[in-house]
């Protein structure tokens, strides 16, 4: 391979037991793999053997839908507190990027700025946040509120609860401690920071517990994709997830966030762009086709119809016949806004039924769907990648382990011998193996002690 070529990045979003919405059910995957350890463990140790750049959990501080008919069947239920798991994922790995999500409207900068350095230097400079403004509305009501607030006031408080993570992060020079035990000197005050942060949202002292993250900065995430979720993009991150169906519409969201990076001082390199797929694998087209025909074959309505609850932002679609249109009259959502414009804009062009949006929407939440040969997955994220939609993929594994094991075994070997992606690790850090530079910039003058 020549090591001039530009390889893409790619990341293993794990999801308890998949991410079909019937995957629990498959032979293929673990049922219980929401508190277990073990599977984690498993999975995170095939990533790495891939030489993966990532893997990512994601996060809600609540149940989606406990009120819906469906809870019963419903298998996103119960799961870790990411930051514990991926503590105790470090450990047993030592290249992989340990991604996790943690919402701006739930927390204080303090914590998480806390969380994620120390983080940093558990696992070596391998340490990202996935920065959401949240979506479920359930999770007001786990935080002594009613309702979400209001979608711009959400990304409103994000940006500057970045900037205070960021500002926390900077309290302390790299070689702030000198820990002397001859002269008694632990730390160099010099080389302290202190933020003083007084906000809109936020007042915050500083300096910040835990010694400056072997990264820097650790590697910021941002998951929202709305007009909001994109200048939040553009201003606060290194890397965007998102969920794009078309090429055309992947190439301009692409082309939408690398040219809001200027006004911001950034060049396009500065962010990587990973939208979402959701691959299944076969040894023939057709094996692959009926393995996804096996999973949707699983899907119960009521499990159906409590996804595109979420997806559509609290749209209750059980009053509805399951084979009549999709409504028109659906009110712009509060909680995720660019998730529900595309897919009722997807309903509305194909004059799909509830039932046949559930099932398009089965696998994988929203997100690009491919099935087949490791070829022909090949060929779909090489088309995207050299097209100038995507820096890398974020996979999504319909079941886990099974479709994750296959992806790796089949379509990372095919990547590979065409020089698309690497086959060892670049650097160290989380940072090196994205290219992403190194956050050295000494603390901005104002909040210096
Ligand atoms: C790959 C991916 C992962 C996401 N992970 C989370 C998550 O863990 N928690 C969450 O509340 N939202 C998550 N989201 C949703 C978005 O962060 C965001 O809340 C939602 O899209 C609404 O923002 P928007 O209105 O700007 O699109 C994720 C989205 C994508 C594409």
């Amino acid at each position: 391979m020549p090591p001039s070529q530009k390889q893409m990045k790619l990341g293993a979003f794990l999801m308890k037991s998949g991410h079909h919405v019937a995957a629990w059910r498959h032979p293929n995957a673990r049922e219980d793999a929401g508190v277990s350890f073990q599977h984690y463990a498993d999975l995170a140790r095939t990533a790495e053997r891939a030489k993966l750049d990532l893997l990512f959990i994601s996060d809600s501080n609540a149940v989606r839908g406990p009120g819906l008919g469906s809870i019963r069947h419903t298998w996103r239920t119960d799961f870790f507190e990411p930051f514990t798991l991926v503590a105790a994922l470090s450990s047993i790995t030592s290249r992989i990027g340990l991604v996790v999500t943690a919402s701006t409207t739930f927390n204080e900068p303090f914590h998480i700025a806390r969380k994620f350095a120390s983080l940093d230097h558990l696992s070596e400079g391998r340490a990202g946040w996935n920065l959401v403004t949240s979506s479920n509305p359930a999770e007001a009501l786990n935080f002594s509120g009613e309702d979400l607030p209001l979608h711009a006031d959400r990304y409103e408080r994000a940006h500057e609860f970045a900037d205070v993570v960021r500002g926390l992060w900077d309290s302390w020079e790299e070689d702030a401690f000198v820990r002397d035990k001859e002269t008694g000197s632990y730390v160099d005050p010099e080389k302290m920071h202190v933020l003083d942060h007084r906000g809109k949202h936020f007042k915050v002292l500083g300096p910040l517990t835990v010694a400056r993250p072997p990264q820097g900065h650790p590697v910021i995430f941002q998951a929202g994709s709305s007009d909001a979720g994109k200048e939040l993009a553009a201003a606060t991150a290194d890397v965007v997830f998102t969920a794009q169906q078309s090429l055309p519409d992947a190439q301009a969201f692409y082309a939408d966030v690398k040219g809001r990076l200027g006004k911001y001082g950034r060049s396009p390199d500065d962010v990587k762009i990973m939208p979402g797929v959701f691959p299944i694998v076969g040894r023939s087209a057709q094996e692959a086709q009926e393995k996804f025909e096996e999973l949707q074959a699983l899907i119960l309505p009521e499990v159906g119809i409590g996804q595109l609850w979420d997806i559509l932002g609290g749209l209750d679609l059980s009053r509805y016949p399951v084979d009549g249109p999709v409504p028109r009259d659906v009110a712009e959502t509060n909680n995720n806004k660019s998730r529900q414009k595309m897919m009722l804009d997807l309903a509305y062009r194909e004059n799909m039924t509830i039932r046949q949006l559930y099932q398009h929407a089965a696998g994988g939440g929203g997100h690009w769907r491919v099935v087949g040969t490791a070829t022909q997955i090949a060929d779909q994220l090489e088309e995207r990648f050299s097209k100038q939609a995507a820096d890398g993929f974020n996979i999504l594994p319909a079941t886990l382990p099974g479709e994750f094991n296959d992806f790796v075994d089949l379509v990372i070997p095919e990547l590979q011998r065409r020089g698309l992606f690497r086959t060892e690790y670049e650097g160290q850090t989380l940072r090196d193996n994205l290219g992403l530079a190194k956050q050295t910039h000494l603390p901005r003058a104002a909040g210096a002690a």
